[in-house]
């Protein structure tokens, strides 16, 4: 086994052989194991979905890998922070194990097998980044069936990644609990995100305003404002703040992300929002 205990004052496993040998060894003494999968920038959101595995399993293990097949070419898969040994430090006293793999390693020559979710996956960022779902389904599928821990904890800022991973691991019986962490956010009620970090200051302070539109737009539906005319008003509000565009501002179905076709929600709905500024692109949702 060639765990990496040196580096860091956390073990690091670089291969699925050193990740499993470590995963079995704690099997064999009866522990629990929670995955966080993550692509690494950690911060309080990251290290709150650690906390929450802790809570509920003997042991955390925490893989860093940035995903390419979930980036489009024209995204920032080469700009996308990349802080090893900064996120090892903030993992110190709460994660178990590291586990950081190679690209070659999560897609060795000759892979070839793509993992798609229809439904779900299809609208919202499904339109708009046509083949990331098939890149995060992969990926996930891969890191929990590496791990095969009991439990694996996801954002809810990715509100619509967390259905699509709720989906695979139903349809395909992959006996794994997948758990849904709340979002972490500034003061200004920013969401917390690795890429916040490309925000200018003008830009941050316009995106610390994006949260209390969403969330005045979403009273405004559960009060019974016609969908459409509420998102309508909401998105002229964000374009108003500074923000260059506007992907998406929906409410859908909380589950399935089906679309309200009589214009009001009639069953668990929740507000989503994708809206660009310079630069970064920012997600945010909440339940309506
Ligand atoms: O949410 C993320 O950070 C990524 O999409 C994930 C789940 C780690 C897969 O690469």
């Amino acid at each position: 086994m060639t765990i990496d205990t040196t580096s860091y004052k956390i073990p690091v496993a670089r291969s699925v052989a050193d990740l499993r040998a470590t995963v079995a060894e704690w099997r064999k003494a009866g522990l629990t194991i929670g995955l966080v999968p993550t692509m690494g920038a950690l911060h309080e959101g990251h290290l709150s979905l650690v906390d929450l595995v802790k809570c509920k399993c003997d042991r955390a293990v925490v893989s860093i890998f940035v995903n390419p097949t979930q980036f489009a070419p024209h995204e920032d898969l080469d700009a996308y922070p990349r802080t090893e040994a900064a996120d090892a430090a903030k993992l110190i006293g709460r994660g178990d194990l590291i586990f950081a793999p190679t690209p070659d390693e999560m897609y060795p020559q000759g892979f070839s097998t793509t993992v798609s979710v229809a439904g779900v996956s299809g609208p919202l960022e499904g339109e708009m980044r046509p083949t990331h779902f098939a890149g995060v389904a992969t990926i996930v599928s891969k890191l929990i069936l590496q791990t095969l821990p009991d439990i694996a904890v996801f954002g809810e800022k990715d509100w619509q990644q967390l259905q699509v991973i709720k989906r695979i691991v139903a349809d395909l019986n992959i006996p794994v609990e997948i758990l849904g962490g709340p979002i972490l956010r500034e003061s200004d009620g920013l969401a917390m995100s690795s890429r916040n970090v490309y925000l200018s200051e003008s830009e941050r302070k316009a995106a610390g305003s994006l949260n209390i539109i969403v969330r005045e737009t979403a009273a405004k539906v559960a009060a019974g404002a016609i969908i459409p005319e509420a998102t309508r008003e909401g998105i002229d509000r964000i374009r108003a703040l500074g923000f260059d565009h506007v992907d998406y501002l929906e409410v859908r179905d909380a589950g399935s992300l089906a679309f309200f076709p009589t214009g009001h929600a009639t069953a668990p709905a929740r507000i989503l929002v994708a809206a660009k500024i310079g630069r970064t692109r920012l997600i945010d949702n909440m339940p309506v």
